[in-house]
């Protein structure tokens, strides 16, 4: 397999030095060559520059881009996109005025989700989530991150993450999987919450350790779900097996849970819709990224993170999707990006990198993602049709995608 060109690249973005995530001012820079051209080898770029300094090399194949853009693909760092079926019929439940709280207290919520995923084979969840995946490597995406959490117990934790093992090996995109165990309190321990936590600690999370099954740990901790507490001992229990944390807090209430991130090293802290100034200065003094996901806020009509802050605070804000039938039905990143410029007013070029290179190092993949640089993989977007990247926010709801490249070659 010989070398994939892309010439007349009007403008390609996303050209780094360095993959150490863009803090504050430095948020909104982002590497462009004007009139370029990009080689791709073996499945990593291996050369760009200018087109006047086109290398005479013998290559495979030549892709015109017309002038269009070029940029890294995105990488969602945040997603639930193995789930048995879509819920829709909540999402009319809510038009019809219920909040997402009050579903979840009748017996919907997660829990829906998790009484269908049990009943389902692990081949059938495989097959649609590969479905997803595939859709989602179209809309942009080239590398992400899965939770477990549907299945809530030992079982049927396992059939999840032996479906996202799956994925790993057969998806042409890298794949990092995220123990979520502690996501609700299933049925039978309604009435024991304690009893779970211990059957998650003693019991799922050293079988899920065993088989090598999860990158990373992660809690649901929120109002009705985990207390901070609960939360502080899966965090801890996972750093004994090795696992990292990545938290869901904030998503309603402020309750310390920043705190408590911080105080077990997580790696990164997620929704961050409800923010105190004490939590944006724990969050700043404590090296964690902050991931914001403006899908569940448009899609729940809850507050939006204060990104400014976050950025002002010099904290690495990071973008993903929150795919899930819940909150975020949606794994659209292009969508994503229109909605942080315009709830969160987040600068185009900022949303780009939070979606790319600050999310990649926030699942350690920034050797391989999120930026154009030489070894990395040759996973990028094309869109031939426009000539700056601020009409990717702009243009919401509309595809501009032409083509993706996975490792160097076209997808699809
Ligand atoms: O990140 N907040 C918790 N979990 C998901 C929603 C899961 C669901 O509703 O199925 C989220 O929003
Ligand atoms: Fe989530």
């Amino acid at each position: 397999m010989g070398v994939t060109r892309l010439i007349n690249i009007g403008k390609l973005y996303g050209v780094t030095t360095s993959n150490d995530p863009k803090r504050g001012s430095d948020l909104a820079e982002v590497g462009v060559v004007d009139n370029a051209y990009l080689d791709m080898y073996q499945g990593s770029i291996s050369d760009f520059g200018p087109m006047a300094d086109l290398p005479d090399v013998s290559v495979q194949s030549v892709y015109d881009v017309e002038g269009g853009i070029v940029y890294p693909s995105y990488v969602d760092c945040h997603t639930h996109l193995v789930f048995a079926k879509n819920r829709e019929d909540e999402f009319v439940d809510r038009i019809n005025g219920l909040s997402y709280q009050e579903i979840a207290n009748r017996g919907g919520g997660i829990l829906n989700s998790v009484e269908k995923l049990r009943e389902m084979s692990d081949n059938e969840l495989f097959e649609d989530a590969y479905k997803r995946l595939t859709d989602l490597i179209k809309l942009g995406t080239g590398a992400i991150e899965i939770k477990s959490g549907y299945g809530l117990n030992k079982e049927s934790e396992l059939k999840m993450l032996r479906v996202i093992k799956r994925l790993k090996q057969t998806s042409p995109i890298p794949v990092k999987a995220t123990f979520l165990g502690a996501h609700a309190f299933p049925k039978e321990f309604s009435d024991n919450h304690e009893g779970y936590i211990e059957s998650i600690i003693n019991d799922i999370l050293p079988a899920v350790s065993n088989e090598g099954l999860a990158d990373y740990i992660d809690a649901f901790c929120e109002d009705g779900y985990f207390t901070v507490g609960q939360t502080d001992q899966i965090a801890k229990a996972g750093n004994d097996h090795g696992l990292k944390s990545r938290l869901h807090v904030n998503q309603f209430k402020s309750f310390g849970a920043v705190q408590m991130a911080a105080e077990n090293n997580a790696i990164s802290v997620e929704h961050l819709e409800v923010m105190t100034d004490e939590d944006v200065e724990t969050l700043a003094q404590s090296g964690m990224f902050g991931v914001a996901l403006p899908a569940c806020s448009f899609f729940l009509k809850i507050p939006y993170t204060p990104v400014r802050k976050l950025i002002d605070r010099n904290i690495p804000v990071v973008l993903a999707s929150d795919f899930n039938p819940g909150s975020s039905p949606t794994g659209n990143l292009n969508f994503v990006m229109s909605l942080a410029c315009i709830y969160m007013n987040m600068l185009p070029n900022e949303a780009l990198n939070a979606l790319t290179i600050n999310a990649a190092a926030a699942i350690e993949l920034e050797n391989e993602v999120g930026s154009i640089a030489k070894g990395k993989r040759g996973n990028v977007v094309v869109c031939k049709h426009i000539t700056s990247i601020n009409s990717v926010p702009y243009q919401f709801g509309e595809n501009l995608i032409s083509d993706v490249f996975v490792n160097g070659r076209k997808y699809g």
